[in-house]
């Protein structure tokens, strides 16, 4: 048994940060951002919280899938940062939204919707759910260095959602890893304990840009080769590839070595910036809304980010 996504949903939070507004406050420039990164603004936190934002994107997902709160079954949520480390994200959002089922959330760094999209699959495959909620909420302002040129004009705010349930949308799913923490990392609160021998203190985001790049590009092309070639398909027998929107150029590099017309290629990274595992379900659900996965609509998700790890879906509408 697979699975079927069965609705979408999505949002971003009010407070539009355009390039010009970073070159205020940092030795910056609209030109480098948007030529080195394709990103012209981004969406940051203000006055909302991250779980007002994940509350949103699933309330949009259950409508537009037509699904009541009582038959969602379980909630994943990917995020690598929620409100507390304690509880889930996926049980704060509950009360809101009318759910009462078993929540946790999953850190799969940038990758998390995909890795999210396989604990479904393996919850429906067992039986222990028929229906879930899987949700991608990141707030990579929060820890992002807003002194630091190199990572934080690259990040912003976003919640992405999706109602799964039984079916055989879910082509295959597959992960690569290739374990390097010092390439992209983030540290958790160093906490007091009087027993730690080495306290460490706390850390922004600290990130070697052209190591992920070439990580991004490099296994991208190759995750979604292997996935094409499993199949039997032919890189325009895909419809749209949603990957990562982490930088243009990374989706320029895949896109140009796949061979496949920019319309494949939907991006949404010149609005949004990198917003880690919400990315995907963000610009499915912008597809999803314009109308554009009809029946028999044939999708790749690909992402890759901390870890370092890559996930790619092949996923049939
Ligand atoms: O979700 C996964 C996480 N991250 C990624 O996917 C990021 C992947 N990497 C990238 O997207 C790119 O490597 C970056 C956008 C991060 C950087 O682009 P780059 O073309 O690799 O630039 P660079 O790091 O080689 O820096 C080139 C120059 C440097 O100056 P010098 O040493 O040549 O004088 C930087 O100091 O650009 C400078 N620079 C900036 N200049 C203006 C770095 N950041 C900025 C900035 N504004 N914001």
């Amino acid at each position: 048994m697979s699975l079927k996504i069965l609705g979408t949903g999505s949002a971003l939070p009010k407070k539009v940060v355009t390039n010009d507004d970073l070159a205020a406050f940092l030795d910056t420039n609209d030109e480098w951002i948007s030529t080195r990164t394709g990103i012209r603004e981004r969406r940051v936190l203000s006055d909302e919280t991250l779980q007002s934002l994940a509350e949103q994107a699933g309330k949009n997902a259950l409508e537009c899938a037509g699904v009541a709160p009582e038959e969602i079954d379980f909630v994943l949520v990917s995020t690598v940062q929620a409100e507390t480390l304690s509880p889930a994200l996926a049980c704060d959002i509950q009360p809101a939204l009318g759910l009462k089922c078993m929540g946790m959330d999953i850190n799969g760094g940038c990758t998390g919707f995909i890795a999210a999209l396989s604990v479904a699959e393996g919850l429906i495959a067992s039986g222990r759910a028929k229906k879930l909620l899987v949700i991608s909420a990141e707030a990579l302002s929060r820890f992002a260095d807003w002194t630091d040129r190199s990572t934080c004009v690259l990040f912003g705010d976003a919640a992405g959602a999706a109602v799964v349930g039984e079916g055989e949308g879910l082509r295959d799913i597959r992960f690569a890893s290739e374990p390097r923490r010092e390439v992209l990392c983030a540290s958790t609160p160093p906490g007091n304990s009087p027993f730690a021998v080495d306290p460490k203190p706390a850390q922004y985001l600290k990130m070697q840009g052209q190591e992920v790049y070439k990580f991004a590009v490099s296994h991208s092309f190759k995750d979604i080769r292997d996935m094409l070639s499993a199949h039997e398909l032919q890189p325009e027998d895909v419809d749209f590839y949603v990957l990562h929107q982490a930088n243009m150029r990374i989706l320029e590099g895949v896109r140009t070595r796949l061979k496949v017309d920019a319309e494949r290629f939907p991006h949404n990274i010149e609005r949004t910036g990198n917003t880690s595992s919400a990315t995907v379900p963000v610009l499915l659900d912008e597809l999803n809304r314009a109308g554009k996965l009809k029946p028999g609509c044939r999708v790749i998700l690909n992402a890759f980010g901390a870890g370092l790890c890559t996930g790619t879906a092949l996923i049939e509408f």
